[in-house]
């Protein structure tokens, strides 16, 4: 695993973003997975701007979102389906039939599990995986106790996610407890993941998906078991890391040609 320490949340996301456009620029037909969430937005903000002002081009590439909440449509201003159509998709010339978001409606929720794994496949599998990290450690929505192994399915959200969640919806609504979510397992599949984690709520969690034991009540901790990975931390998300010095020493004196 490689570990970028930036020192803010605006720098995380930008080297996010150059990433994710480097991918592009030298594989144009890229399949990108997406996270939403509230860490993401700046490198969204930054792929557009790429977009309009670089020439970034979209238009061959397909993305797979992670999750959904299971009851909310994509005209909800809480699915996450809205979420990327306010923040990247509408803003990007990426074509609608290339972007893949669960279906938060859907009636057959297995059936539907079922066939968004058959789409990834079909595409080719995922490219680079994009992740962001909750408090508990969790990713996509897989919460602690998911099976390492897990696939696309359907997930009841800790009360701790729920109210994480709880900034993005009015006072009186109600948070969805259940989700589809992309499974640890799925994600393992794709041939690179990178995490970006901003702040001090994140620091436990990253610490404990580092440095800690591969353990289901980390879902995050499987990631040491993949072969590409790169977490990208703000120095806030960083505190709790036992290494953070060699971390940052191993990426000021990384030798050119690994630039
Ligand atoms: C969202 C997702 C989640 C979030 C995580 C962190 O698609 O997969 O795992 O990445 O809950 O969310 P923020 O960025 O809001 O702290």
């Amino acid at each position: 695993m490689e570990i970028i320490i930036q020192p803010s949340s605006q720098e995380v996301c930008s080297l996010a973003a150059r990433i994710v456009a480097k991918l592009v620029r030298e594989k144009p037909a890229a399949v990108i997975g997406l996270p939403t969430g509230g860490t993401p937005r700046p490198m969204y903000a930054e792929l557009v701007r790429m977009h309009q002002t670089e020439q970034l081009d979209f238009s061959r590439v397909t993305t797979f979102n992670l999750d959904e909440y299971v009851g909310l449509g994509p005209d909800h201003p809480c699915s996450y389906h809205y979420y990327m159509t306010e923040n990247f998709f509408n803003h990007v010339n990426i074509p609608e039939k290339q972007t893949h978001v669960p279906d938060g409606l859907a009636e057959d929720v297995p059936d539907f599990c079922r066939h968004y794994e058959s789409a990834i496949r079909e595409a080719g599998g995922i490219d680079l995986q994009i992740l962001g990290i909750g408090e508990d450690g969790h990713i996509g929505f897989n919460e602690p106790t998911s099976s390492l192994a897990s696939r696309t399915r359907i997930k009841t959200l800790t009360q701790k996610t729920v109210d994480a969640n709880k900034r993005f919806f009015k006072s009186d609504e109600i948070v969805p407890r259940h989700v589809i979510t992309l499974g640890v397992g799925t994600i393992m599949e794709a041939k690179r993941c990178l995490l970006i984690a901003c702040g001090q709520g994140k620091a436990v969690a990253v610490a404990a998906m580092v440095e800690g034991p591969v353990t289901a009540m980390t879902p995050a901790s499987a990631l040491q078991f993949h072969p590409s990975v790169v977490l990208l931390v703000d120095e806030a998300a960083a505190g709790r890391l036992a290494l953070g010095d060699y971390y940052r020493s191993v990426y000021r004196n990384k030798p050119d040609w690994q630039r």
